[in-house]
């Protein structure tokens, strides 16, 4: 390891510091690597051995029925024994598990022993409910504490929570409502964001006008505005905590290894979108495992994942494994650049973070309000920073290094998915980067980049990004529809296996993986994953639109930004007033995050001949690039 720390070599390698190696879990990369790969099972189970079983397994992996894997069979446990009931019969109890900021500037912490009094207190609200072992509750809120109460009282119970994202509209959290069939839905009155109210319970109530399977609602009052109550169906979080009934007595319910502990709704290539489901065994063993050795979690620090609850990385990393760890995590309610762009870096100062870990729209986002901003702060206790949803291009990546990591931390770059639970492809600490490259495989991992037979591509040669093997944090199903998760992620490679991520990328001849984009039809909006289908039928539902075609075209902040063409019905007449009730309509159908940024009208859209649209056409046309080979189109 070179001494000056993290300055660019030529080839653009940074290295971390002595002192960052030092305090790795895992000081030598391959070395860790060739263990797990030694032998993947015992590597999985010695980890696993880590964490509290009510009963051990009895065999680590069921490969009998692939891509349908098991894994810890015969294992009993619940992932909040490990993340909340272990630690309060230790010193934990006393530690910090939560600290949170609301945006007007509320602040609120948990320690382990709080936390885990709330969370049984919930947990027989909602037993009270009538909520058994394997019923699914429906969660749509902000980002409060409440939200984190409410998963883990619901995981405690053996129900299985379907979070969906405080960003969605009433049509879409209708849809995963009625996929799921929840009986109980948590809510809030609102949400503070960017100085306004998101009116969540008004969205709530007119979703469960459509989905009319929930019969409860539970409303945690964070706004205090005025929100119509529903006799006999709607309940005030804190009237029902207060209930003798909400004691702070409550059993963790013994639950299977493979027992469902989520679904949580993803984007793919058709409207619908796919409930994936992750359980308990596996599942804690890999968020923690992972958490643990890529950002090197210690009791000293505080650990900030600024991603939503309501997706994949706040279930897997800011509830579950930090929680796991024992770490303390810290929370923020609100927009990075209220009321001013300083606010994210205040917020490091303030509460002395170490770790941060984000996503590339929210550091380009930053970035462009110049460096005046941070550097208005000592965020001198910062150790590592982190990144993830959607590839980090170098120059984001060098200002996060420089002006946020003071020209020394490493970047951890972090490749995964909401279909596998965890990080896949990753720096630790301890190794060389590059910017804009992944790296490696977390231990235990086969990734590879191969062609259309599955021949694996050279140094350099774009292909698509599999992973061979399998691993306790996979995806166990698409929830009621096990036939899609096959067809989606199993099929391609049928033959050899293989699971295929839908990423297409490159690997260079140190082996870093360099990931390029999707090849599916998603598209990344500022991190968010969004079907480009799903935004044409909302479109298509509108009365004056016969047909449309979406497209993600590279935007510098945001990844991408959507772009809509809309083919009018006969009559309609085309106006700009009628562009905005378009964008209105998929905001109301979706959300605002699904908003095109353009919609224009065509006559006619380029079709194959069997009569598929080819959007690669449109946006060769959009970003004023050649289009390629056209001869199979029927216009
Ligand atoms: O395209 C990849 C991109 O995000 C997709 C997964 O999206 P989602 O399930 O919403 O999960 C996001 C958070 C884990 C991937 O198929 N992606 C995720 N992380 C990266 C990334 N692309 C490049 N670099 C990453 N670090």
């Amino acid at each position: 390891m070179t001494e000056e720390t993290f300055v660019p070599a030529a080839s653009e390698w940074y290295y971390p510091s002595d002192e960052v190696v030092k305090n790795a879990y895992i000081q030598d990369y391959d070395a860790a690597y060739a263990e797990a790969m030694a032998d993947t099972p015992a590597f999985w189970a010695k980890r696993a051995e880590t964490l509290d079983w009510y009963q051990k397994w009895d065999k680590v992996l069921d490969d009998s029925n692939a891509p349908f894997y098991k894994w810890f069979v015969g294992g009993k446990t619940n992932i909040v024994l490990n993340a909340l009931d272990r630690h309060i019969k230790t010193w934990r109890k006393n530690k910090l598990a939560l600290i949170w900021e609301g945006e007007p500037g509320d602040k609120h912490t948990y320690s382990y022993w709080r936390l885990w009094q709330e969370v049984n207190k919930f947990a027989n609200v909602l037993r009270s409910m009538g909520v058994k072992k394997g019923d699914r509750v429906t969660i749509y809120m902000g980002r409060i504490p409440e939200l984190v109460i409410a998963m883990l009282a619901t995981a405690k119970i053996g129900a299985v929570h379907s979070v969906v994202y405080g960003g969605f509209s009433e049509q879409a959290l209708a849809d995963r409502i009625e996929d799921a069939q929840s009986r109980v839905l948590v809510t809030c009155d609102g949400a503070w964001l960017r100085g306004n109210i998101v009116e969540l319970k008004k969205i709530a109530d007119q979703a469960v006008h459509k989905s009319p399977v929930v019969e409860h609602v539970v409303v945690v009052k964070r706004t205090g505005h005025d929100v119509h109550m529903q006799a006999g169906r709607d309940f005030w979080y804190h009237d029902l905590m207060a209930l003798p009934i909400a004691s702070t007595n409550s059993e963790t319910e013994v639950m299977d290894a493979e027992d469902p502990l989520f679904i949580l709704y993803t984007s793919g290539t058709t409207g619908k979108p796919k409930g994936i489901l992750h359980t308990h065994g596996g599942y804690q063993v890999y968020t923690s495992t992972t958490l643990q050795w890529t950002f090197d979690i210690k009791d000293e620090d505080r650990w900030w994942c600024a991603a939503d609850p309501g997706w994949i990385t706040g279930h897997s990393y800011i509830v579950y494994a930090p929680l796991i760890l024992g770490a303390t995590g810290f929370m923020y309610e609100g927009a990075p650049n209220f009321p001013y762009p300083n606010r994210w870096w205040k917020l490091v100062e303030e509460y002395g973070i170490t770790i941060l870990y984000t996503a590339p729209t929210a550091i380009r986002g930053l970035m462009r309000f110049g460096d005046a901003w941070p550097k208005r702060h000592n965020l001198s206790s910062l150790r590592l920073l982190g990144s993830v949803g959607e590839p980090i291009n170098p120059e984001a990546w060098k200002w996060y290094h420089s002006v946020i990591g003071g020209n020394k931390l490493p970047i951890c770059d972090t490749w995964w998915m909401t279909e596998t639970g965890g990080f896949m492809i990753t720096p630790l600490p301890s190794v060389g980067l590059k910017p804009g490259s992944c790296t490696r495989p977390f231990p235990g991992i086969i990734a590879d980049v191969v062609d259309d037979e599955g021949n694996s591509c050279p140094p350099g040669v774009e292909g698509k990004l599999v992973i061979k093997n399998p691993w306790p944090g996979m995806l166990r199903t698409v929830y009621g529809d096990p036939e899609r998760m096959v067809k989606t992620y199993f099929s391609t490679y049928a033959k050899q296996g293989w699971y295929l991520a839908g990423d297409s990328a490159r690997r260079d001849e140190d082996g870093y993986f360099w990931i390029i984009g999707r090849i599916d039809d998603v598209i990344k909006v500022s991190g968010y994953r969004l079907g480009t289908a799903e935004i044409e039928s909302a479109l298509v539902s509108h009365p004056s639109v016969a047909e449309a075609a979406v497209i993600g075209v590279p935007d510098e902040v945001r990844g991408n930004v959507i772009y809509a063409y809309c083919l009018p019905r006969a009559g309609v007449a085309i106006s700009e007033e009628l562009v905005d009730k378009l964008k209105q309509h998929v905001r109301d159908e979706i959300g605002p995050i699904a908003v095109p940024a353009k919609i224009e009208f065509v006559s006619v859209l380029p079709k194959t001949r069997s009569g598929k649209i080819m959007r690669r056409v449109l946006k060769a046309r959009a970003m004023g690039m050649p289009e390629g080979d056209t001869s199979t189109l029927e216009e």
